[in-house]
């Protein structure tokens, strides 16, 4: 018997394709229009808020640098951000409760009030 074995190769290529898929850097796919949109979804995001706190964009940030974080209200709001996340995660997400976000305790003022109003 001289038979040779035949491999399939299909499975290597299936694996191969697999970890080229992952091998290539995150948003190196990404198309302009796919990046405009999430520019999109913070921008949204952005008004959202400054009409949540009836704040404009220069209270938190410097508007010829959106990136930079040294104002008060941007790092507080960066807090609070994350905090209205976890309520998202514990009953407040828009089905088992009401949807979690800013205007919540804001209600378009900068400094809500914290505590309880004391009687007289
Ligand atoms: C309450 C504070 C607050 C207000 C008001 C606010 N922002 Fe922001 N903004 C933030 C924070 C905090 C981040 C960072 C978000 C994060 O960490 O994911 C951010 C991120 C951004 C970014 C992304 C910057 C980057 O890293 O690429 C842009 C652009 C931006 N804001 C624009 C605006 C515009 C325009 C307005 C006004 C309509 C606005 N923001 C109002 C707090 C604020
Ligand atoms: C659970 C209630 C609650 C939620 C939700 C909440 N905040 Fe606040 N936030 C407060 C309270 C209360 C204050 C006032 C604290 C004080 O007077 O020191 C405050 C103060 C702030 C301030 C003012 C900081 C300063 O300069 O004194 C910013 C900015 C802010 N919050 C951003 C946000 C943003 C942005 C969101 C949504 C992503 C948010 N907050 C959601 C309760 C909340």
């Amino acid at each position: 018997m001289n038979q040779r074995i035949y491999v399939c190769p299909y499975p290597y290529l299936l694996g191969f394709l697999i970890l080229a898929f992952f091998a290539v850097p995150k948003g190196y796919g990404e198309s302009p229009a796919q990046i405009k949109s999430e520019e999109e979804i913070v921008r949204k995001q952005m008004v959202q808020w400054s009409q949540d706190l009836g704040v404009t964009c220069t209270e938190c940030h410097n508007i010829k640098n959106f990136k930079e974080n040294s104002f008060k209200s941007f790092k507080v709001g960066q807090d609070h951000a994350k905090m209205v996340s976890i309520m998202k995660e514990n009953g407040f997400d828009g089905i088992k409760g009401p949807l979690a976000n800013c205007y919540m305790c804001h209600r378009g003022t900068l400094r809500p009030p914290a505590q309880t109003p004391q009687k007289k």
